[in-house]
């Protein structure tokens, strides 16, 4: 089967380094990629929100899978574009344009969750129409106020403040002076969840479902989670607050009514879902929901994953993920991203790179931000690079992850120094 891959960050690489490994992988393209993919598959200059470029490619190549890694092309309706092309026996591994609305709308998010007794924040939504009912309503909550852009804002709408008055010159940053875009035409209000945070990866063909391993991320710049919010700074699998019982509670509360109300509206989903959630008083809570993997911690999830990526993903396409049993290694993987210094502010670019081969022989080394010229590889975004181990114990993957990431170089090269120090601590605390 010839397949493409949507995206050119580390997910991507990671997905790409995944069905390599299939031996059902006749011939792999990733759109537009990066110098990472480039060397295992081959790189298409085509941006993945191009549909009418993406379609005449894929015909010309008799492309039979797409995996489409980021969101914006499944919000702006990627598989709906297919499918109205008469192309339905192109398999798209993400949810139609409707579905894909749990990411690109977070009041459309709420309702749904509301509709479908899903536990989540209670919340409002308010438009530049209504200010005025956005700042009584945030006088009947209590601080934290909790403020979100309704549309995709990556990863940059929310905001979370102490200070009432703040909140609502905030509030008219947003609706009335374009703070955002569009993204924040509407905002949703919410009421802050004071818990502890954990994703929960579902791969899923609208019937069935399986729970793909679970993942801390580290989002913050800096070391005990300091500084700004950035795309994320490091990864680490499995997450251990997430144990069997937890998950269970998840899939009876959480993951079954989604499904069911997917269904309910006739929505297609066949893809990846992830689950935003907060454990309050050992109870789940829906934070957000996002339709496809998370980056960085895809690159420590894959990897842990023993099944054929492709016959995962035909079988999802096909329906009948029922058919597949998941098996997960058991051992801990460490994911660190090495980024360009200053960011998630700005950077430079073109930085040479050295060391990847060596770092490449003891760990997975899978690239984000970089780009080929002639030999030589560049930086060129502010993640760089993620740098992954698979090891018995979490210290062991942690250590020897770092350690591969000291053989790498380029100039302004940054990564956090503590990602998996709190659940080694965790670990201790639980005598686990
Ligand atoms: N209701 C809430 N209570 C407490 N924290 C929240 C709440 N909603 C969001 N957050 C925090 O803000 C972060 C970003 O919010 P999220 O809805 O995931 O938006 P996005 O990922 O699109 O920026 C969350 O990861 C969480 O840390
Ligand atoms: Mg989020």
């Amino acid at each position: 089967m010839k397949v493409l891959i949507l995206g050119g960050g580390g997910r991507e690489h990671a997905m790409a380094w995944s069905a390599m490994k299939s031996k059902h992988c006749e011939e792999l393209f990733v759109a537009p990629g990066n110098a990472g993919t480039d060397r295992i598959a081959k790189n298409v200059p085509i941006a993945p929100t191009e549909f009418l470029q993406i379609k005449e490619f894929v015909e010309k190549e008799n492309i039979k899978m797409i995996i489409v890694g980021p969101e914006a092309p499944l919000v702006a309706g990627i598989k709906d574009f297919f499918i109205d092309a008469g192309l339905n026996d192109v398999h798209i591994i993400g949810p139609s344009k409707g579905a894909a609305m749990l990411e690109g709308s977070k009041d459309l998010a709420k309702r749904f969750m509301q509709e479908n007794d899903i536990p989540t924040a209670a919340h409002a939504t308010f438009t530049a129409n209504s200010v005025d009912e956005g700042k009584d309503f945030l006088n009947t909550l209590s601080s934290p106020y909790v403020l979100k852009a309704d549309g995709l804002a990556g990863g940059k709408g929310v905001l979370i403040i102490d200070d009432i008055d703040e909140a609502k010159n905030q509030l008219d940053e947003m609706l009335l002076h374009q703070k955002f875009g569009k993204a924040a035409d509407q905002v949703v209000i919410e009421e802050f969840l004071n818990g502890t945070e954990v994703s929960i990866f579902v791969l899923t063909d609208g019937d069935h479902y399986k729970i793909l391993p679970t993942a801390k991320d580290y989002k913050r710049i800096g070391d005990d989670d300091k500084g700004l919010n950035t795309g994320g700074m490091g990864a680490i699998s499995p997450n251990l607050l997430a144990d069997e019982k937890f998950i269970e509670k998840v899939e009876d509360k959480i993951i079954r009514p989604t499904l069911n109300g997917l269904k309910k509206k006739q929505y297609d989903y066949k893809g990846f879902l992830f689950l935003g959630l907060m454990i309050v008083e050992d109870e789940p809570f829906v934070i957000e929901y996002n339709v496809r993997l998370g980056d960085p911690e895809t690159q420590a999830i894959l990897p842990r994953v023993q099944n054929d990526l492709l016959v995962m993903l035909q079988k999802t396409a096909q329906g009948k993920l029922n058919e597949i049993d998941l098996t997960i290694k058991k051992e801990f993987a460490a994911t660190i991203v090495l980024a360009s210094n200053g960011y998630p502010g700005s950077y430079e670019k073109g930085r040479r790179i050295t060391g990847l081969d060596k770092a490449g022989k003891e760990s997975i080394v899978l690239h984000a931000g970089t780009r080929s010229s002639a030999e030589k590889i560049l930086t060129s975004g502010g993640r760089v690079l993620t740098v992954t181990h698979l090891s018995s114990q979490l210290k062991d993957a942690i250590r020897k992850s770092y350690g591969s990431a000291e053989h790498i170089n380029f100039s302004g090269k940054y990564n956090r120094t503590d990602i998996g120090k709190d659940m080694i601590s965790y670990m201790r605390k639980k005598e686990i």
